[in-house]
């Protein structure tokens, strides 16, 4: 039965939107649009051309997101719980907030941002832990019609400096700590470390939620609590949601691409929320009164889309987890699918596979029989994660949908429908309505037919496709619609099956994808270079049983090897520093040169095949300056 007048609930049904999606976009997504609530209609459903880029949806329109997201359900739906949190340690109270909650939070933070001097416009950095706060702040920037920028908490301060100082952030929402499994980690710490290279920062708002001592500097440095109280001595309540224009950027999101520091994605406002929430009601098949649950970080996109925007614009109960999948136990995630009673849970094929090696010992007397629906998110799902996760959490009768998608397209793209579309394993199958792709040769030229492979591309536009990287408009036309005329690069390659599935392969570039995280190579080359006594650096993936890609390292280095071991960590602690944690090298390999073109180019092909350990097939090695190093760098490893 359709929950949603836009929900898609049969084959011949999803043929028939897709056909008119590509046929007639306007129509399609206009009919969707009519479901939302505006302040006032568009004059035009879309305008755009790939050359600029310039992509306009729903222009003339305005809106708030977070009407969407809260006032619209609070008289139909407004005791039913918007999140419900639980914490880290499970012998600490959950947190439950109904839509009513949230609403009134979000509008108290809201009058806190304002009373601080955020304006409508100005970017927001946000770096919280997953508590039910950094849910109402992101909202809360929302509401005002601020940018919010969430930094996920493993980067480090001179990333967070990196951030702030591309989007000229004046304003920070963060934490005292955090915790992760056993760690408590120094949030405000680490941005106070970020905050000596941005004396540009105004304000610092603070959250409590590990207590850990904090430094709190004066003029600078607000406590969350205490601006709450003054909201409430004050009396102000409700907070008039600030009109945005449909094209309004709603958030900034940085993340790594093959060349340079990581960019910020930048998404607007009314095609994001049509897209993330259609993409939800559809490929999820969210029926009102299930409990969703997304194991990702609201720091990276699938947080943003699939936690918050795209659940609370359905009325869907969203789950917020603080914690991590191994602590205290590797039974983490199926105790809060049985106290909850989760209907859909949707994570990555590295938590499955890191689940998988802890064997059943963790699901014995744990209920599972909530699930309908599993989802996949994040890399290439393998086919043995893909049938553990079947057999064992869906227990054979819930469909796992295999989403395709990326941070710049802000919602799901090429995914099956949960119990509609078929499920393939590994393949993440049909496009999306909406969604054009198609695969391109070398030189661009497009394949035609079925049972081909080549890059993937997106031939028309979508209501959440990135629409510029922020003050740096080229960039984002150099990195997505250059590479092809008239297309959106994706980075990955695919394989088309004989009946039209898309199976991703992973990326064409030189991103790699560590545990679900997208990660340059160029930027940790460049990490690397920066700790004293390396002289030249080249950064592969290989593969890697957990985290599906690691990361190689080889160095040149200068200087005493006499404890190789020690400078690995000084290394890894330098990359730390530089870029977080999430991007530690797993292996470090010292060699005496790097296999070069005569032009100087680093033949990467050849230190990922020895990466691999496929010596045999390191190819023609004839037109590089030095071959000989080849042969060194394999007796170097073996
Ligand atoms: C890259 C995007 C948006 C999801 C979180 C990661 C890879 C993502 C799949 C999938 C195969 C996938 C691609 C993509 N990817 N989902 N279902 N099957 N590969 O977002 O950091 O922007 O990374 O993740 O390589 O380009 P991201």
């Amino acid at each position: 039965m359709k929950k949603y007048p836009y929900q898609i609930t049969s084959l011949e049904e999803y043929k028939e939107a897709y056909e008119k999606s590509i046929q007639q976009p306007e129509a399609f997504w206009g009919d969707i649009a009519e479901n939302f609530t505006w302040k006032k209609k568009w004059d035009d459903v879309l305008s755009w051309n790939f050359q600029e880029p310039k992509v306009e949806w729903f222009k003339g329109a305005s809106l708030n997101i977070t009407e969407n997201c809260l006032d619209r359900h609070i008289e139909s739906i407004g005791d039913r719980p918007a999140i419900i949190w639980e914490p880290n340690d499970p012998e600490e109270h959950h947190r439950v907030l109904t839509y009513k909650d949230l609403h009134k939070k979000v509008c108290q933070f809201a009058h806190v941002l304002e009373n601080n001097g955020v304006k409508k416009g100005d970017p927001v950095c946000i770096y919280m832990g997953m508590i039910p706060e950094l849910a109402i702040a992101v909202l809360a920037c929302a509401r005002i019609g601020a940018i919010h920028s969430v930094i996920f908490g493993g980067f480090s301060a001179q990333s967070i400096a990196d951030r702030l100082l591309d989007a000229k952030a004046e304003f920070i929402v963060t934490c005292d700590g955090a915790f992760r499994g056993q760690k408590d980690i120094p949030l405000k710490s680490v941005i106070d470390d970020a905050l000596i290279a941005c004396p540009f920062v105004k304000r610092v708002i603070v959250c409590t939620r590990t207590r850990i001592p904090v430094s709190m500097i004066k003029g600078r440095d607000v406590w969350w609590e205490e601006e709450i109280k003054k909201v409430e001595t004050l009396g102000l309540k409700y907070f008039d949601a600030e009109p945005m224009d449909a094209e309004d950027p709603l958030f900034i999101l940085y993340t790594s691409g093959s060349t340079g520091k990581p960019k910020g994605v930048v998404h607007s406002t009314a095609g994001y929320m049509v897209n993330t929430n259609y993409s939800f009601v559809n490929a999820f098949q969210y029926n009102p009164g299930d409990i969703f649950f997304c194991t990702a970080d609201i720091g990276w996109i699938t947080g943003h889309s699939y936690i918050l925007y795209g659940p609370l614009s359905a009325g869907a109960t969203t789950v917020i987890f603080e914690g991590i999948p191994t602590w205290p136990d590797a039974g983490r995630f199926w105790d809060i699918v049985d106290k909850y009673k989760v209907n859909t849970l949707y994570t990555a094929p590295t938590a499955i596979r890191s689940l998988m090696g802890f064997g059943l010992e963790p699901l014995k007397g744990k209920d599972l029989s909530s699930l309908k629906v599993l989802g996949s998110v994040g890399e290439p799902i393998n086919e043995e994660a893909w049938h553990w996760y079947d057999e064992h959490i869906g227990k054979g009768k819930c469909p796992i949908v295999d989403t395709w998608w990326q941070t710049e397209t802000g919602s799901i793209m090429i995914t099956n429908f949960a119990g509609v579309t078929p499920a393939i394993p590994g393949t993440a199958t049909l496009p999306m309505p909406g969604v054009l792709p198609c695969l391109v040769d070398e030189n661009g030229k497009e394949i035609e037919g079925n049972s081909v492979s080549g890059n993937l591309c997106i031939k028309q536009t979508w209501p959440s496709i990135i629409r510029t990287t922020y003050n740096d408009h080229e960039r984002c036309k150099q990195t997505y619609f250059s590479t092809y005329e008239n297309m959106y690069f994706t980075g990955d390659g695919a394989m088309r099956d004989d009946k039209g599935n898309y199976k991703i392969t992973g990326r064409v570039d030189d991103v790699l994808n560590v545990s679900g995280h997208r990660i340059g190579t160029a930027e940790l080359e460049n990490a690397m270079n920066m700790h004293a006594g390396v002289i030249e650096s080249a950064i592969v993936g290989y593969p890697h049983d957990l985290k599906g890609q690691g990361i190689y390292a080889f160095l040149i280095y200068e200087g005493n090897l006499e404890d190789p071991d020690l400078i690995r960590q000084d290394i890894i602690q330098t990359v730390s520093r530089i870029i977080g944690p999430i991007a530690k090298p797993d292996k470090i390999q010292f060699v005496t040169g790097l296999p070069k073109t005569r032009s100087g180019k680093i033949m990467r092909r050849i230190l990922r095949k020895i990466a691999e350990n496929d010596f045999a097939n390191v190819g023609d090695t004839s037109t590089l300056l030095d071959p000989a190093v080849v042969e060194e760098i394999i007796a170097g490893k073996i």
